[in-house]
C-alpha cells in the first residue's frame, strides 16, 4: 500500500493536514479522491433501479458457483498457496531491485501457464537503495536503536552524523522550539492518531526540520502497535530545502528519548546511513486478461501492486491484493465463463514510490477513458472482507447495491462510500467508477512496511473470501448488458 503520491509534492503541508483531519483512517492517496470530489454524485439515471435489480439477480447462480469454487471447492486455499510460493521464492520486491524483476518474470510465467492472456508494459521506476545503516544512542547511555531509512532519503557521510537530539511531539512544538533545532538531530515522537493523519510526519518531517537547520531526523514509526519494529515508507523532500538523512525509529525508542529529554538530560545519537538514489530502472506493469466476447474494448480492471518495501516478504502489502486479482480471473476461467467485456488484471510496479507504474498506465491508456467500466484495487490487506467500497454516480451506486447482494453466501453484502487506492485514483479523478476492498484491517498497520509483513500474517480462508468477492463483482459488472452509468 499506499505510499505518498507524487502529487503530494504539490500539496502544502497545511493543505495536507486540513484534508487529512477529516478523520479518514486510510492512505494518503485516497485523500485525493475526497479532495477532488470524485465522491460527488452526478446523477444520470439512464436505467431505472427496477430494471437493473432483476438483471443483476439473474446472476445469483453464477455468483454461487464462483463462491463455491473459491471457498469450498477445488480452488480452496489456492490464492494463499500461490502467495506463499511467490513470496517464499522471491522475497520482498522494492522498486528498482532484482527481486522485483524476478517477481515480474515469475508472475508473467505463472499467469501464462494458468491460461490467461498476459503481457508486460514497460515503465521507468525510481531506484533507491538503503545501503548499510545503523544508529546508536551515545549519551546518556549506550543503546543501539533499530532504524529503517525512509525511501528517497540521502545517506550520511561515511563516518556518520553525531549530534545532540531535540525531541518534539508535533510540528507545532518544533515551530515553538525552532531556535533549538539548529545542528541537532530532530526526533519526532508524535502519537499515532490514524495512518492518514500521522503519516505527515514521515512524509514531511525531514524538510520541516531541515528548514530550521537540523542535520538529520528520526521519525517514530507510523504504527499503533510495536514490538520494537521500525516501519519504513516513502518521504518527500520539499523543493529548495536541504536534503537531510531521515529514518524511522521504533515507538519504544522514540518514547524512551522523549522521557529522557523531559528529565532535562542531553541525548547524543550517532546515525550512519548508506542510502542513495541510483538512475531510474526499467520495470513493467504486468497485465493479464480474459477478453470480453461482446465488447472486448470495454474493460473492468482489477489490481494490486507487485512491488513492496525491502523488508519482510511484502505478503500483506500488497502480495495479497495482487494474488486475489489473479485468482479472480482464474476462478472465472475455471468455470468456463467469459463476460461481455474484458476482465483485466494489472499488477502495478513501483506503487510504494508514489504510484509510478499506475500513473504511467493512466497516461498511456486514458485515450480510452470512455471504455473503462470499473477500476478495482485491493491494497489494504486481504483479511476477512467486510464490505465493498465504491465511488461513482447515484445511478452506478444503485447497480452496485444490487451486485453486492449476490455476496450473501459469504455475508459481505455491504456497500460503503469511497473506493480508494493510490493506483486507481487517477481513473476515479477522471470520473471512472472505482471499487476497493474493505477488510477487517485493525492489524494492518502493525505489520505495514516492516519485517513483520510475512506470510504468517495471511490466512487462507480470508483470502478465499476476498477472492470470491473480487471475482463475483468483477464478473457481474463486466457481463451486465450496459456499462455502469457515469
Ligand atoms: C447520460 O447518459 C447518456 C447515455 O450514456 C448520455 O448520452 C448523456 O449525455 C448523459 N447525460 C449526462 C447529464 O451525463
Ligand atoms: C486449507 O487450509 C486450511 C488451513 O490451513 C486447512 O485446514 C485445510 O485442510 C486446507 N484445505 C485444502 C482443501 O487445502
Ligand atoms: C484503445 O482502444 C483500442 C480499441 O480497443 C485499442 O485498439 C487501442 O490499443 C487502445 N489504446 C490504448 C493506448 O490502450
Ligand atoms: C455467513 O453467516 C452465517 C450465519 O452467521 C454462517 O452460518 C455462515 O457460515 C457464514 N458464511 C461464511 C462463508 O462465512
Amino acid at each position: 500500500m499506499a505510499q505518498e503520491h507524487r502529487l503530494s509534492f504539490l500539496l502544502s503541508l497545511i493543505m495536507f493536514i486540513s484534508i487529512v483531519s477529516n478523520g479518514c483512517d486510510c492512505h494518503p492517496q485516497s485523500l485525493w479522491s475526497i479532495s477532488s470530489g470524485t465522491g460527488a454524485k452526478t446523477s444520470n439515471d439512464t436505467r431505472k433501479a427496477s430494471d437493473i435489480a432483476p438483471e443483476v439477480a439473474s446472476y445469483s447462480d453464477v455468483a454461487k458457483q464462483i463462491i463455491d469454487l473459491a471457498v469450498f471447492g477445488a480452488a480452496r486455499n489456492r490464492s494463499y498457496r500461490r502467495l506463499a510460493d511467490f513470496t517464499d521464492t522471491i522475497g520482498n520486491r522494492v522498486s528498482g531491485s532484482q527481486n522485483l524483476e524476478m517477481a515480474i518474470k515469475y508472475m508473467h510465467k505463472a499467469m501464462t501457464q494458468d491460461g490467461l492472456d498476459v503481457h508486460l508494459e514497460p515503465v521507468k521506476i525510481p531506484h533507491w537503495v538503503r545501503g548499510q545503516e545503523s544508529a546508536e544512542m551515545i549519551l546518556p547511555r549506550a543503546k543501539s536503536l533499530a532504524i529503517l531509512g525512509l525511501g528517497s532519503s540521502v545517506g550520511t557521510p561515511p563516518e556518520g552524523i553525531q549530534a545532540q537530539v531535540l525531541v518534539v511531539q508535533s510540528f507545532d512544538e518544533l515551530k515553538q522550539r525552532a531556535s533549538e533545532a539548529t545542528g541537532k538531530i530532530v526526533v519526532f515522537n508524535q502519537p499515532f492518531v490514524s495512518y492518514g493523519e500521522t503519516v505527515a510526519y514521515r512524509a514531511f518531517g525531514a524538510s520541516e526540520a531541515a528548514k530550521l537547520g537540523a542535520v538529520a531526523t528520526l521519525i517514530r514509526s507510523i504504527t499503533p502497535f510495536s514490538i520494537n519494529s521500525p516501519h519504513t515508507g516513502w518521504q518527500d523532500y520539499q523543493d529548495g530545502v536541504k536534503h537531510i538523512p531521515t529514518a524511522c525509529i521504533t515507538v519504544e525508542d522514540a518514547e524512551l528519548m522523549w522521557r529522557i529529554a523531559q528529565r532535562g538530560q542531553a541525548i547524543i545519537v550517532k546515525l550512519i546511513m548508506g542510502a542513495k538514489t541510483l538512475p531510474d530502472a526499467d520495470s513493467f506493469n504486468t497485465v493479464a486478461e480474459i477478453r470480453g466476447w461482446q465488447h472486448p474494448e470495454q474493460v473492468v480492471l482489477l489490481s494490486g501492486h507487485l512491488d513492496s518495501w525491502d523488508v519482510g516478504q511484502g505478503a500483506m502489502d500488497d502480495g495479497g491484493g495482487a494474488m486475489i486479482s489473479w485468482e479472480a480471473l482464474s476462478l472465472i476461467k475455471d468455470l468456463g465463463l467469459r463476460p461481455r467485456r474484458t476482465l483485466r488484471t494489472v499488477l502495478w510496479t513501483a506503487e510504494e514510490q508514489g504510484g509510478v507504474g499506475a500513473q504511467q498506465y493512466f497516461n498511456l491508456h486514458k485515450v480510452n477513458l470512455s471504455n473503462f467500466d470499473l477500476v478495482m484495487e485491493s491494497d489494504l490487506g486481504t483479511f476477512t472482507p467486510v464490505a465493498l467500497q465504491f465511488t461513482g454516480s447515484d445511478a452506478a451506486w444503485k447497480v452496485m447495491e444490487e451486485v453486492v447482494k449476490l455476496l450473501a453466501p459469504i455475508n459481505t453484502t455491504k456497500l460503503e462510500m469511497h473506493g480508494e487506492g493510490t493506483d486507481i485514483s487517477p481513473w476515479m479523478q477522471a470520473g471512472i467508477p472505482g471499487a476497493s476492498l474493505h477488510v477487517a484491517d485493525s492489524r494492518y498497520f502493525w505489520f505495514h512496511h516492516s519485517e513483520g509483513d510475512t506470510m504468517t500474517v495471511q490466512n487462507p480462508r480470508d483470502m478465499d473470501l476476498c477472492s470470491a468477492l473480487w471475482a463475483v463483482v468483477a464478473y457481474v459488472v463486466a457481463d451486465l448488458e450496459d456499462m455502469l452509468p457515469r
